[in-house]
Parts: C-alpha cells; sequence; structure tokens
C-alpha cells in the first residue's frame, strides 16, 4: 500500500522529527496556513474550520491540549491531500482522524491524541444518546455520519464510555460542529503558538 501521507507532509514530517518545541509550533503553523486554504464544506476552507474550532475551545477557558485538539483534529485531512481536486472527500471514509494520531502521536500528549482520534466515534456517540443531535449537523456532516457506522450498538457505545478522555472528544465534537460559520472573525493561527509550545513540552 503506498503511503497515505503527501510529500509535503512527508517533509512535515522530518521536520518535526528535529525540532525545539519553538520550531515544532512554527512547522505546525505554516502547514495550516499553506494547505488549510481549500474547502472543508460548502461554508468554511479547512483553516476556517480548524481556527474558528479552537477558538471556541479557548473561549470556553479549554486547557492548551483540548484547544491544540481542536486547532488540530482534522489534520488528517491535510496530511492527505485528502481533498486535492475533488469537492467530496467528506464522503469517503480516509479515516483522517487515525492518521492525524499517528502523525503527532510522538509529539503530543494522551488528551491531544484521544480527542483527535475520538472526534469521529464522537458523533456517533452524540447521536447515539441524544437522536435529537443529528439536526445540528450540517449536510455534509449527516452524510459523513452514515458512512462512519451510524448509531453505535450497545457494545461500541459501552467501549467508548471506557476512554479516559472521552469528555475531552465530546468537547471537541461540539466545538467541530459549530465550526462551520462562513466569514466569522477569529484570531489567526499565530495565537495558539503558545499553546503548541505548551503540549509538545507535555508529551
Ligand atoms: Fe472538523
Amino acid at each position: 500500500m503506498s503511503d497515505p501521507l503527501s510529500p509535503r507532509a512527508l517533509r512535515l514530517q522530518s521536520e518535526l522529527r528535529k525540532a525545539s518545541p519553538q520550531s515544532f509550533a512554527d512547522r505546525l503553523l505554516e502547514f495550516l496556513q499553506e494547505k488549510g486554504g481549500s474547502r472543508y464544506d460548502e461554508a468554511v476552507t479547512q483553516l476556517e474550520h480548524g481556527l474558528q474550532a479552537a477558538w471556541l475551545a479557548r473561549q470556553a477557558g479549554a486547557n492548551a491540549s483540548l484547544v491544540v485538539a481542536a486547532l488540530l483534529h482534522d489534520l488528517g485531512h491535510l496530511l492527505m491531500d485528502e481533498f486535492e481536486g475533488r469537492s467530496d472527500f467528506l464522503s469517503n471514509d480516509l479515516l483522517h482522524e487515525r492518521i492525524a494520531t499517528s502523525f503527532l502521536e510522538a509529539y503530543m500528549p494522551q488528551e491531544v491524541l484521544d480527542a483527535i482520534r475520538l472526534h469521529v466515534p464522537a458523533k456517533r456517540y452524540l447521536c447515539s444518546v441524544d437522536p435529537s443531535y443529528l439536526n445540528h449537523l450540517s449536510p455534509a456532516s449527516r452524510r459523513s455520519f452514515a458512512l462512519q457506522g451510524g448509531v453505535m450498538s450497545d457494545h461500541e457505545r459501552r467501549s467508548i464510555e471506557a476512554e479516559p478522555f472521552l469528555d475531552s472528544a465530546l468537547q471537541l465534537r461540539r466545538w467541530d460542529d459549530l465550526a462551520k460559520i462562513a466569514g466569522k472573525a477569529v484570531p489567526a493561527p499565530q495565537v495558539y503558538h503558545a499553546d503548541l509550545m505548551e503540549v509538545r513540552l507535555l508529551a
């Protein structure tokens, strides 16, 4: 199987390996700005989506781990260039949450990794325990819900309830679902530089 990471993502990977916390934050923010201009959905770009999610986390008083998880939760889409030339990437499940988690594994504390890894099943969980949650999702997110497995079985529910950072993942998921507002003004990526350095040092 060919490497799911794009050539640019492979370059980022080798840069991060030898990076100080300062340049770790620099390189990641550069990558987001360079690759985040593609559409996330009908309303926002990937970068706008991540920045809106991170700002919701910051405004809610979340810790640095959760702010960074919100900023980077869809990094997997960018690492795979999944959207490149296609408008339907949200309808195809290339497991972006696992790609991002394994990419970041060596550099981030468990709360960040688990919140990112669980943000897709967290949507399925929220819709399973509260069927009205589905009505609040965007059309694209409703389509990917079915693709990602739909309502959880009892077994799946019990297994996600045993996750130590489930609450973080559920919070991230709610911000994710709200971070799709066209034209919303939010602070620049640089605002999260200190958070990225902080979580890098926690790993
Ligand atoms: Fe998202």
